[in-house]
């Protein structure tokens, strides 16, 4: 289990191969080591000029949700954990709230290179891993890399609808967070798709555009959603400029929050609040969250 030390001295971590050589390789679920496509290199990004003015206020405006947020419940002088971290956009939002170190993960070894770029200008101390945070191999690494830090707070920004994959996955992800060594009031909070709306509108056509430069393509959206079949529930978002494979978009799955926060409260999370966000003429596209008080 090996990191390499950039020129900057920040580090890089990830699972080595058994054969022992470092890649930027990440292994699937059954152990077979493959190379991913990386959606989110923002060298592959589909490059657009010019962003419409409706999807730069929805930027604008989750940014300031998100420092909001960060402002709120990372304590000064505590160990922050940033979950699906990206290209690091919110290190300058936390920096400003003076944890000790702060902890980037993400799968994306494209977005793990510009974080690291970016951590350059920060003085705060930083890790990055590049880890998958729905494969049990990776966590367990990450899980015994981080345990000499006591955890206060943990965030993951734009990227839940990622972990729901499958059910198993999910789990997987679920039962990670329970075993981060944690302080006993930590936090863990975020903005997510609101599933809600994603599934109402789902009903009435298959694509859907919540704002311009902006749609979304239902996939396999049951009409009716349980406890059963909450996993792996498949639509496309484009976002013009950021978010974009293709014309078609990326896969992401519907975050069913009933589902969600039944397996957080079963492995000993309480959910303080999870609300609409309201930051596009009352559309109410994202959710807002707070689970609190885990503890092994
Ligand atoms: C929409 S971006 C959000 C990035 C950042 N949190 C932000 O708010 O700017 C979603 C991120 O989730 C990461 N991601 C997706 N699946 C992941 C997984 N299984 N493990 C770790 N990161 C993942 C992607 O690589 C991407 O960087």
């Amino acid at each position: 289990m090996e990191g390499f030390i950039s020129k900057t001295k920040s580090k890089i971590y990830w699972c080595s191969l058994e054969n022992g050589q470092k890649t930027w390789k990440l292994h699937d679920v059954d152990g077979a080591y493959t190379k991913r496509s990386d959606n989110y290199d923002p060298q592959k990004m589909m490059e657009k000029n010019k962003v419409n003015r409706e999807l730069q206020f929805l930027r604008t405006e989750s940014n300031l949700a998100k420092r909001k947020l960060h402002s709120d419940y990372i304590k000064t002088n505590s160990s922050h954990l940033d979950l699906a971290c990206g290209r690091g956009g919110d290190l300058f939002k936390i920096e400003k709230t003076n944890p000790k170190i702060y902890i980037g993960i993400d799968s994306s070894p494209g977005a793990i290179k510009e974080a690291l770029n970016r951590s350059q200008q920060i003085k705060m101390k930083h890790r990055m891993f590049l880890l998958d945070l729905t494969n049990e191999r990776d966590t367990g690494f990450l899980n015994a890399k981080i345990k000499k830090y006591q955890v206060s707070s943990i965030s993951m920004m734009f990227a839940f609808h990622y972990m729901l994959e499958s059910q198993s996955k999910f789990e997987t992800f679920v039962d990670f967070l329970s075993k981060i060594n944690k302080t006993n009031h930590c936090v863990f909070y975020g903005i997510t798709p609101n599933w809600n709306y994603i599934h109402k509108h789902a009903k009435n056509t298959l694509s859907f555009s919540p704002c311009e430069g902006c749609t979304i393509k239902a996939l396999n959206l049951p009409e009716k959603i349980d406890k059963d079949n909450y996993a792996g529930l498949k639509y496309k978002f484009y976002a013009e400029g950021s978010v974009s494979e293709n014309e078609d978009g990326l896969t992401e799955y519907l975050v069913f929050w009933p589902a969600v926060e039944q397996k957080f409260i079963d492995s000993g999370w309480s959910c303080e609040f999870v609300k609409p966000l309201d930051i596009f003429n009352g559309l109410y596209v994202q959710f807002m969250f707070k689970f609190t008080g885990n503890k092994i």
